[in-house]
């Protein structure tokens, strides 16, 4: 499976499908992708992003499926600690700390809840860890799952900083880790590069600090789990 990071907490996933998770970039458009799916990991405007735009099949929580669907567009809801098949992709819904809304002319709506997504395809799980605060209980997304990647945010101040994000690093066990959610904007400004250096220094994890439409090659490294 190809990961490419586009941006801010926009990453497509291709390989037997083209899955795009939170299609927003600062300044740009992701319209060119042409996923199969769209994943939204909740309603702020910097990850539901194009997806409208987008118009295609779309796995969200109920309250943003339900927001699309009566649009017209086709959506798959589903809630924290379900997963779901959707067209031969595993989507799980996990657990994020953070707050979520739609807003739309002006207005805003419920989002549900934020969330997380373990998305397994090709034998590879990435997990995508959304907007989220620091929990311990991403020690169960370890035991259980088993990602190969973890997508972690690191910018601070809306989501964790570097320091929290070293612990999930640890607590997930993924053997890459690649930040998100950092640079964007000055207030969520953070080196990318320290972070890297702090959990390679102390623990045998992968840190891949990805240039915005730079890509990686994903293997499966957890072949013998008997979990998958
Ligand atoms: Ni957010
Ligand atoms: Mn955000």
């Amino acid at each position: 499976m190809q990961l490419t990071w586009l941006g801010h907490a926009c990453v497509l996933l291709a390989g037997s499908k083209k899955i795009l998770i939170d299609p927003f970039i600062e300044g740009g458009s992701v319209l060119w992708t042409q996923p199969d799916l769209v994943v939204v990991t909740h309603g702020h405007e910097d990850h539901i992003g194009e997806t409208v735009a987008l118009a295609k099949k779309t796995i969200a929580v109920t309250e943003i499926a339900r927001y699309l669907k009566a649009q017209g567009l086709p959506a798959e809801g589903m809630n924290i600690g379900g997963t779901m098949m959707v067209d031969g992709v595993s989507f799980t819904m996990t657990p994020a700390i953070h707050s979520s809304w739609i807003e739309e002319a002006g207005v805003s709506c419920s989002g549900g809840v934020a969330a997380g997504f373990i998305i397994g395809m090709d034998g590879v799980k990435v997990y995508h860890a959304g907007d989220t605060a620091l929990f311990s209980d991403m020690k169960l997304i370890s035991e259980l799952y088993h990602p190969d990647v973890a997508l972690l945010p690191i910018g601070g101040r809306y989501t964790m900083g570097t320091a929290e994000a070293m612990m999930a690093a640890n607590f997930i066990g993924a053997k890459t880790v690649i930040p998100i959610h950092y640079n964007t904007w000055s207030k969520i400004r953070t080196d990318p590069m320290l972070f890297k250096k702090a959990i390679e220094q102390t623990t045998d994890l992968h840190v891949e600090v990805l240039q915005p439409g730079e890509s990686i090659e994903i293997k499966n490294e957890t072949k013998n789990c008997p979990n998958g």
